[in-house]
């Protein structure tokens, strides 16, 4: 475990533990770090580089050396006509191998991951995705990042999603959940295979912050798991409350206004579109997302907006009862944002 404050420092973190780790396997060259289009891992200049927003790389010339990006797995927007989402999660999960063989092998060090993109707006993977990926990485001897900074810590029923998903990252990247939020503490759980190698032929690892490990927010970090453990959250999540909300949000699909409403766990994505017929979405420029997230806001609701697509991580704590309150609480705005729209002539 190596600790710091954010999510942000900690995939700094792994820039540096990775690129030691192929240093002192003798294969400096294995430098490139791959992630993805729309991926975000935090707002330093390696978090913003790995991740793959546009806006950000535009201010800081961004990205750093050595870090490219392959393409997202959202079915929505990235699916060929006709293609079943079993099939895309392969096409998806190939765009790493073609990537890996356009830069060589040789010269790849990790693909970092979200195991589903939180920021960039809650895109959770077909289920043949993370399986492919892994068999990837595998054949190429490639470390495999798993950014669990939204996903860890009961958000999608598990303590970790690399639990859910089945797959075997070597770096684990966890903040936000670890105390709820309370108090700042982020790190990087490090896997036997870059462990070993740092301790056993590394000597010192020359990386630490101050606050590495700080006693106050380890304190908080352990009183906080012990109240998800006692109150059983993540069961609760995983058996109860998570099935419960993707039940009650896919009712959200017979809405004029959306085209696909889904969850994991507890995050949920929703796409607001023009025509549901045939998924036509609405000019960018319109900021339909904006419309609806304020309305939102005007009803108490956090819903955020990432484009026209809408976005919720409610608290692990959610009742049932709170569901249905907050699914209420969405109806209203959809249906006031489909008042607007169709006021300015702009929906059917
Ligand atoms: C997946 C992921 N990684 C990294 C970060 C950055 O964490 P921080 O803001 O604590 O630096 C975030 C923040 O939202 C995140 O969602």
């Amino acid at each position: 475990m190596f600790f710091s404050s954010s999510g942000s420092e900690s995939n700094d973190t792994n820039v540096r533990m990775v690129r030691r780790y192929w240093d002192l396997l003798g294969q400096p060259q294995r430098k490139v770090i791959i992630g993805r289009l729309n991926g975000y891992h935090g707002s330093t200049m390696a978090g913003a580089s790995l991740g793959g927003m546009s806006g950000m790389h535009a201010q800081g010339d961004l990205p750093i050396p050595d870090i490219t990006h392959i393409g997202q797995p959202y079915f929505f927007e990235n699916a060929l006509p006709g293609e079943s989402e079993d099939a895309f999660g392969l096409r998806a999960a190939g765009w790493l191998e073609t990537k890996i063989l356009e830069l060589g092998a040789d010269k790849v060090a990790a693909f970092i991951a979200e195991p589903v993109q939180g920021a960039g707006g809650v895109i959770i993977p077909p289920a043949t995705y993370w399986p492919e990926i892994q068999r990837i990485v595998d054949k190429h001897g490639i470390l495999l990042i798993a950014d669990e900074v939204i996903c860890a810590f009961g958000r999608l029923g598990h303590w970790f999603a690399y639990e859910k998903f089945g797959i075997r990252p070597d770096l684990v990247t966890f903040a936000k959940g670890v105390t709820s939020g309370y108090i700042p503490l982020g790190g990087v759980m490090v896997g036997d295979r870059v462990a070993k190698v740092l301790i056993e032929q590394g000597g010192e690892f020359n990386h630490g912050y101050t606050y590495s490990g700080h006693p106050v927010a380890c304190a908080v970090a352990l009183a906080n798991i012990e109240l998800i453990e006692r109150e059983n959250l993540v069961g609760r999540v995983r058996d109860d409350t998570g099935p419960y909300l993707a039940e009650r949000f896919a009712e959200l699909n017979d809405h004029p206004l959306v085209a696909v409403a889904e969850t994991c766990g507890f995050v949920a994505g929703l796409v607001l579109v023009k025509d549901k017929a045939t998924r036509a979405t609405f000019d960018p420029d319109l900021g339909v997302g904006m419309m609806c997230r304020a309305h939102c806001f005007k009803n108490g609701l956090i819903m955020r907006a990432v484009g026209d697509r809408m976005i919720i991580a409610p608290p692990l704590v959610m009742t049932r009862a709170q569901i249905d309150e907050m699914m209420a609480l969405i109806h209203t705005c959809l249906d006031a944002t489909l008042a607007q729209l169709r006021a300015a002539g702009q929906h059917a």
